[in-house]
């Protein structure tokens, strides 16, 4: 058996869902960190920009005692078209674990079946399951536990909506999708959810009773339409502090940043009360750090 890998949700239970999630509050709320990843050596294979995931992922390996060495894209030999899977048999003979952010899912697949340590999602266009587990955490720490009943995705059918379909399934939760039409989330990934999934022809039915309210940037990176179409587009597609009065009471409003204000959000809406982003996004270092341990530790 080859190792453990974290691409999306499809291979993960419910169960070791949840122990992540736990894993990552334990780790935030304790004053000491154990060292229990002591001489692990991360790579960070990067194609495209990030902020968050970098950082938080060097920050969180240290954090256990292990180190990291980031490798840009057009750094490496694969932009000079060295094969994805020789780069990912040479990089895992040398590295413990290896994040991958790149464009097309299937690269990340083909890496990590040629990889003989455990490979990370780190972003692809079809899913961003670190984000989703970050999400998650913080939902359950600042509702203190209460139940998530429904989650409201509002705007492009993208990678992190993918990624929340595919949570809805796993943790039994309903989604309500609002989204313009011929921006919907994959079609077989919806599908594989469907009973938990809908796609909601007004705002209002998608905000109704949902305990968190997300959306995400109208042009993802990997997005090939121009601005100015999307602009037009997704006009409507909005969050605004008004919009989080018509979801459940004590509602939390989430947003995996970078945010475009006067888009997707208006230009209040990240100090809103009820946006908690800042907390997320600080959450994507516990969370991958309790990631990187499931996938490490026995
Ligand atoms: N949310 C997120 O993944 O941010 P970065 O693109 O900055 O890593
Ligand atoms: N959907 C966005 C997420 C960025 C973290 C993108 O893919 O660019």
């Amino acid at each position: 058996m080859g190792p453990k890998h974290f691409l999306n949700f499809e291979k993960i239970s419910n169960q070791e869902f949840v122990s992540i999630i736990e894993r990552g509050i334990e780790l935030k709320n304790s004053n000491e960190t154990e060292k229990t990843l002591k001489g692990k050596i991360l790579g960070l294979v990067f194609e495209q920009p990030s902020t968050r995931t970098r950082v938080s992922f060097e920050v969180g390996i240290n954090n256990l005692g292990g180190s990291s060495i980031f490798l840009s894209g057009s750094e490496l030999q694969l932009s000079r078209g060295e094969p994805i899977s020789d780069t990912a048999k040479v990089l895992s003979s040398m590295l413990d674990v290896i994040v991958l952010r790149t464009d097309n899912h299937e690269k990340l697949e083909i890496f990590s079946q040629n990889s003989s340590v455990p490979i990370i999602n780190g972003l692809t266009n079809s899913f961003h399951p670190c984000q989703i587990m970050a999400d998650l955490m913080t939902f359950r720490e600042v509702s203190k536990g209460k139940n998530l009943e429904k989650v409201c995705w509002i705007g492009d059918g993208n990678n992190v909506c993918n990624s929340y379909i595919e949570a809805a399934k796993l943790l039994n939760f309903e989604l309500s999708i609002f989204c313009p039409k011929g921006y919907e989330p994959n079609a077989n990934i919806l599908e594989s959810s469907k009973k938990f999934v809908s796609l909601a022809t007004n705002k209002e039915d998608a905000l109704r009773n949902a305990d968190i309210v997300t959306t995400d940037v109208w042009t993802s990176m990997s997005s090939n339409t121009k601005l100015k179409d999307r602009k037009k587009i997704f006009k409507e597609f909005f969050v605004s502090p008004d919009d989080m009065k018509k979801a459940k009471d004590k509602s939390i409003f989430l947003h995996c940043l970078p945010a475009h204000r006067g888009e997707e959000i208006t230009v209040d809406m990240l100090e809103d009360q009820s946006s908690k982003v800042w907390v997320q996004a600080e959450n994507r270092m516990h969370i991958q750090k309790a990631i990187l341990e499931y996938l490490l530790l026995d």
